[in-house]
């Protein structure tokens, strides 16, 4: 929006925690093969996909859902677990594209807050028990505060929820999780829905591919009204190199070369831009000569740290990552981001 309303396109949307480091080189190669079939529709229910993804956590195929990225994950749980008045359960101020899609399917969204900087495993349990939810959600880590409450309390919370709840757990950014994050096998047996996404660790956001993983024996009808070919297939072709190329789970910044390069740091050009970026909270500085495009901070949602908010920023840390901001964040230290029309805050 701020890109379209100054007409000065962005550098750096850091707001959207995008990667800098781009998509693997395997996955840009099997893009380029694959785009000679583009005229071919796509595997309909991602088998191949589905396989390697269910190779790679241990689980079966039919453990796992594939979407249009977490966005679209979200969108098919409202629609496929919720009914008009359906109670369900988030966080204030946590990333709001669950209750987005909660409230167009008619739900009525409960919140409560955060607890010292975290997600309040013990408020979500009470408040789904006292609305008897149908959904809780959770993004483990959280975005925007960083924070994770690690895979053991979060087994503890989905254990002390209503036999009729289903936890929603939202791994945008597992792979960046200093706690130990949740095992595939975690989810079988339990009504718990972990979404995973290729856009983060994985630099292929612009692609929009991503799966959940679940036990279809406890939450039945997850698949109810599931688009047909949602994800195309260049997509498809590239989030299948990108397993082959062993990066899955890794974290790709955490496993580049030298150690050191990805751990927790923007990638090199970023950092240089940031290194200019005016203190949080103080208004940028017009910068003289530089008219061509806006800065990081021109296009960060008012009042967050962009420099906090790096891609392979590891979230879990003090530097967490920033998006959206269209709810208020609860805790007064924060600065609160303004509300947005746009629900996904990606600064266009
Ligand atoms: C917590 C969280 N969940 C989901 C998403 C969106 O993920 P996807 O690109 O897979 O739709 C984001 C992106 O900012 C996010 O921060």
């Amino acid at each position: 929006m701020q890109e379209r309303s100054t007409g000065l396109p962005a550098r750096w949307r850091l707001s959207t925690n995008e990667n800098e480091f781009g998509p693997a080189p395997s996955a840009v190669e099997a893009m380029a093969a694959a785009a000679q079939d583009a005229h071919r529709y796509p595997d309909c229910a991602h088998h191949s996909l589905r396989r390697s993804l269910a190779r790679l956590h241990g689980v079966s195929e039919e453990a796992i859902l594939v979407a249009t990225g977490i966005d679209g994950l979200l969108a098919q749980v409202c629609r496929s677990l919720l009914h008009p008045d359906s109670p369900v359960v988030t966080t204030a101020g946590t990333y709001p594209t669950f209750a987005h899609f909660a409230e167009a399917a008619g739900a009525v969204v409960h919140t409560v807050d955060y607890h010292q900087d975290r997600a309040d495993a013990e408020a979500l349990a009470t408040a789904a028990r006292r609305h008897r939810a149908a959904l809780v959600y959770l993004a483990e880590p959280d975005n925007p505060l960083g924070s994770a409450l690690g895979a053991d309390e979060v087994l503890r919370l989905a254990d002390r929820l209503p036999e009729s709840t289903v936890l929603v757990v939202d791994g945008a950014y597992a792979e960046y999780a200093a706690t130990r994050p949740l095992d595939a096998r975690d989810v079988m047996g339990r009504p718990l829905l972990w979404l995973r996404t290729f856009s983060k660790a994985h630099g292929l956001a612009g692609l929009r591919v991503g799966y959940c993983l679940y036990d279809r024996a406890t939450t039945a009808g997850l698949d109810r009204g599931l688009e047909h070919y949602a994800v195309g297939r260049l997509a498809e072709t590239a989030a299948r190199a990108d397993d082959r190329d062993g990066a899955l789970d890794r974290g790709r910044p955490h496993a580049l070369p030298g150690g050191t390069g990805g751990a927790g740091l923007p990638a090199p050009a970023v950092r240089d831009e940031l290194r200019d970026l005016p203190d949080p909270g103080r208004p940028p500085p017009h910068r003289r000569g530089d008219e061509r495009h806006a800065t990081a901070g021109d296009v960060h949602p008012a009042g967050a740290d962009p420099r906090a908010a790096g891609p392979g920023t590891p979230h879990g840390r003090a530097a967490g990552p920033t998006r959206r901001g269209a709810r208020p964040v609860a805790r007064p230290s924060l600065n609160v981001p303004p509300p947005r029309p746009c629900t996904r805050g990606c600064g266009m």
